[in-house]
């Protein structure tokens, strides 16, 4: 049997959360926030801890400086029993960095990649992360240094029996490139939100971006915000819609929906299935700060699990 369900390699940082900022922000002008939340940021650590919570047993590989924001990172991963013991230090760079500022419905995301940028294929134990059912990546394009051999480490493990998942998130060079059309011919699930599937296929239409998808991986997840969810595989399409929710903020909801689904992917459920659990860990994520806030205590998140999974 394998060491773990699912393997993840990709960044850790911290976000501060700075809410109610004005929209336009003029510079030499001192602006006050009036809330402020430091919490786990970065899509690979917030998709390993809540996968963890749930239960799924998860191997994580990362990069961390030695500084304070790096440590404090690791604590909330350890404390969700996340294995980490495969992680490497730099010396020279230090932790990374997520400023959010949510707005109403948007938010502005500054990131410090630090020392994730520096983590390259040498830097991964890949019979560590073979001891696995599954491997998950997210944030293709941040992980400068590995970005160009992301499509041989998803080959080599491929090789060794593993189910891969992808969830690209945005590029900030918004050129899409960097091999990631070589990388998606050894992707399972494909997990973008509507705007970064119509970046992959460079159209405007997000049907159009499914459907060109669907041809090039097995199974086309795609995240539609308060819509819900749609799953497109062998032909067919399933839509599930989220759950209504009070928000306080969508910080990791795509993240938390990558937890929910894989959790219940790894089990064997049915496609409907994974959705609706992808679509309730998410909406969890929304009723506390940041995308991890909610699955720190197994008291909120079961309470919101109970209460909303009967709806599912
Ligand atoms: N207002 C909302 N109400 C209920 N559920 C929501 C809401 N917004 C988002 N969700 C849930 O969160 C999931 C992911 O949302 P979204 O489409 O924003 O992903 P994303 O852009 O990848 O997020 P992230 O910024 O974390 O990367 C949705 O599929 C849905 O299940
Ligand atoms: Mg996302």
């Amino acid at each position: 049997m394998p060491q773990f369900d699912i393997t993840i390699a990709g960044e850790l940082n911290l976000d501060i959360i700075l809410y109610g900022l004005p929209e336009e922000l003029p510079l030499e002008q001192e602006l006050l926030a009036s809330g402020l939340v430091v919490t786990l940021g970065s899509s690979s650590a917030i998709t390993a801890h809540n996968l963890s919570v749930l239960g799924t047993r998860v191997g994580f590989i990362t990069r961390v400086g030695n500084d304070a924001l790096g440590r404090v990172a690791l604590d909330r991963l350890r404390a969700a029993a996340v294995d980490l013991t495969r992680i490497t230090q730099s010396s020279t760079s230090n932790t990374g960095l997520t400023v959010v500022l949510p707005h109403a419905r948007q938010r502005r995301i500054l990131t410090y990649a630090g020392c994730m940028a520096d983590m390259t294929i040498a830097d991964l134990d890949l019979a560590y992360l073979a001891s696995s059912r599954h491997f998950h990546l997210s944030s293709y394009f941040l992980h400068r240094g590995l970005v160009q051999q992301i499509p041989e480490l998803f080959q080599r493990l491929k090789a060794t029996g593993l189910t891969i998942s992808l969830d690209t998130n945005d590029d900030p060079a918004d050129r899409w490139e960097d091999g990631v059309q070589e990388a998606l011919r050894f992707v399972d699930i494909l997990m973008p939100n509507e705007r970064e599937a119509c970046k992959l296929t460079h159209t405007d239409d997000v049907e159009d971006a499914i459907r060109s998808l669907a041809k090039q991986v097995p199974v086309v997840v795609v995240k539609r915000g308060a819509r819900g969810a749609t799953a497109v595989f062998k032909g067919e399409s399933v839509s599930v819609p989220a759950f209504p929710v009070e928000v306080v903020d969508a910080v990791g909801a795509g993240d938390s929906f990558n937890a929910g689904f894989l959790h219940k992917y790894v089990q064997g459920a049915d496609m409907a299935a994974c959705l609706a659990y992808g679509n309730l860990a998410a909406a969890c994520s929304t009723t506390r700060a940041g995308g991890t806030e909610a699955f720190r205590s197994p008291e909120c998140w079961k309470k919101f699990f109970a209460a909303n999974e009967a709806h599912g």
